[in-house]
């Protein structure tokens, strides 16, 4: 068997060479005097033809053996053919089995989506959650790349922490040696404020976690937010980055994953549309837009996901919404002047029914009526000594948001729920595989 091993995105500098390649069977097919071979290698997807006649003695009987999912080591050579998928194919000259699959569960048939979880770590080898970790990689790098670009510093934020960042009820706790309760973070925010006096404009990208005991298409209970937070940004500042950041990481999976949009049939077009600025409305506007809209929502409550959708439907691209009453929303956010029942804070509701993808606010800057939210919210100011200290010690306006990943990529790849924008969702009630 040739010695070169070629990865099939390699094979376009291969053409007219024999070489191997070594992956996974998808399907065979054969008519008495030619087979036919899909297979991947994770790189890319390859057709490789077996003409009976030019096979080495044994290979056509190896190839009846392939099952879904067999690795092999197939030895042939490359040949240009636009039809081909990824535009090559090998015709073959020998296969071998390195190592069997027998039953693989996953087969061409429709499963149930419970099924499927259940083989979450077989299923991420199929075509579409291939295509969806290619886009979630995309993201993940363009996310480093602007903010990179722009000069802000990623400061990581720690895990364990033993101060509560958004809500007390919602918290993963666990026995922390003699010092009591730690909790696993809900964001990184606290801690990046700290950062962000020390290099002006910063950023965390990591896992959160949060309790929430809501079975949502847009909930998970283990989520990677990116967080940005900039020294003297305020909130209309803070919406600025956030067009341009959103714009900026849609642009780029347009740009550079052309392939898994198709592969996901994902109509490209309202994604065109995602150029900043993007409208802003305030929430009191919101939520007479609902009212008008027969919805019998009162001022003072949170918006539900069937709200985002119904207010972010008269827009082709994503919707600011802003300066929501203080009691539905986390202690750090900066009183509104203008209507002190409000917050400088903005949600950024995604088209297409996606809602939310970022929340984002100006921090309260002032240690006094920073203590007294704390206060008012039962929460132990103890634990917040550090986080006072620095409306202590040059005390800065300052603003920054986060942006749920998952959500990001469901959105942008176009599928229904959060779950499958991660490897291995975790869910109130999933934690295996
Ligand atoms: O609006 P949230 O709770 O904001 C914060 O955590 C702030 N500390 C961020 C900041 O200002 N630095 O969460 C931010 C985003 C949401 O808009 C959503 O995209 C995502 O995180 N998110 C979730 N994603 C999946 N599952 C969940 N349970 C989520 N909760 C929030
Ligand atoms: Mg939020």
């Amino acid at each position: 068997m040739a010695t070169t091993f070629v990865r099939i995105s390699d094979l376009k500098s291969h053409v007219g060479e024999t070489v191997s390649v070594r992956g996974w069977v998808m399907t065979t097919r054969s008519s008495g005097k030619i087979a036919f071979l899909t297979m991947r290698d994770g790189t890319g997807y390859l057709q490789a033809v077996f003409p009976k006649n030019e096979l080495v003695d044994g290979a056509w009987d190896r190839f009846a053996t392939m099952t879904q999912e067999a690795n092999v080591l197939v030895a042939g050579t490359v040949r240009a053919d636009a039809r081909a998928p990824g535009g090559f194919e090998l015709t073959a000259t020998d296969v071998t089995v390195v190592a069997p699959s027998v039953e693989y569960p996953i087969t061409p048939k429709d499963h149930g989506t419970a099924f499927l979880f259940e083989h979450r770590h077989l299923w991420l080898r199929s075509r579409k959650q291939v295509a969806i970790a290619r886009v979630r990689n995309e993201i993940e790098h363009g996310i480093s790349d602007f903010f990179y670009d722009r000069g802000f510093i990623r400061t990581d934020s720690p895990i364990l922490t033993g101060s509560i960042g958004e809500e007390a009820g919602e918290l993963f706790a666990t026995e922390y040696f003699d010092l009591g309760q730690a909790y696993l973070a809900q964001t990184g925010q606290l801690y990046i404020e700290a950062t962000a006096a020390a290099h002006g404009k910063v950023y965390c990208f990591g896992p959160t976690f949060r309790a929430e005991k809501s079975k949502t298409r847009r909930h998970l209970t283990e989520f990677w937010m990116c967080e940005p937070e900039v020294a003297f940004a305020d909130s209309n500042e803070n919406m600025r980055l956030q067009e341009a950041f959103v714009s900026y990481l849609v642009a780029r999976v347009l740009e550079r994953r052309q392939d898994e949009l198709k592969e996901l049939e994902r109509d490209t077009a309202p994604l065109e549309k995602v150029i900043a600025p993007f409208a802003r409305i305030t929430y009191t506007d919101a939520i007479a837009n609902l009212q008008g809209q027969g919805s019998d929502i009162q001022w003072g409550t949170d918006l539900g996901a069937d709200d985002e959708t119904a207010l972010a439907k008269a827009y082709d691209k994503p919707l600011f919404v802003m300066n929501y009453p203080k009691q539905v929303k986390a202690f750090y956010m900066k009183e509104n002047p203008d209507d002190t029942r409000t917050v400088l804070n903005n949600d950024c509701l995604a088209p297409e029914g996606y809602g939310e993808i970022i929340g984002g606010s100006q921090r309260e800057d002032d240690y006094d009526r920073l203590l007294a939210r704390i206060e008012a919210q039962g929460l132990n100011p103890e634990t917040y000594k550090w986080y006072l200290d620095l409306r202590k010690y040059g005390g800065f306006v300052h603003s920054g948001f986060g942006l749920g990943l998952e959500r990001t990529v469901a959105w942008i790849c176009g599928i229904p729920h959060i779950r499958e924008a991660i490897a291995f969702p975790r869910q109130i009630h999933r934690l295996y595989p």
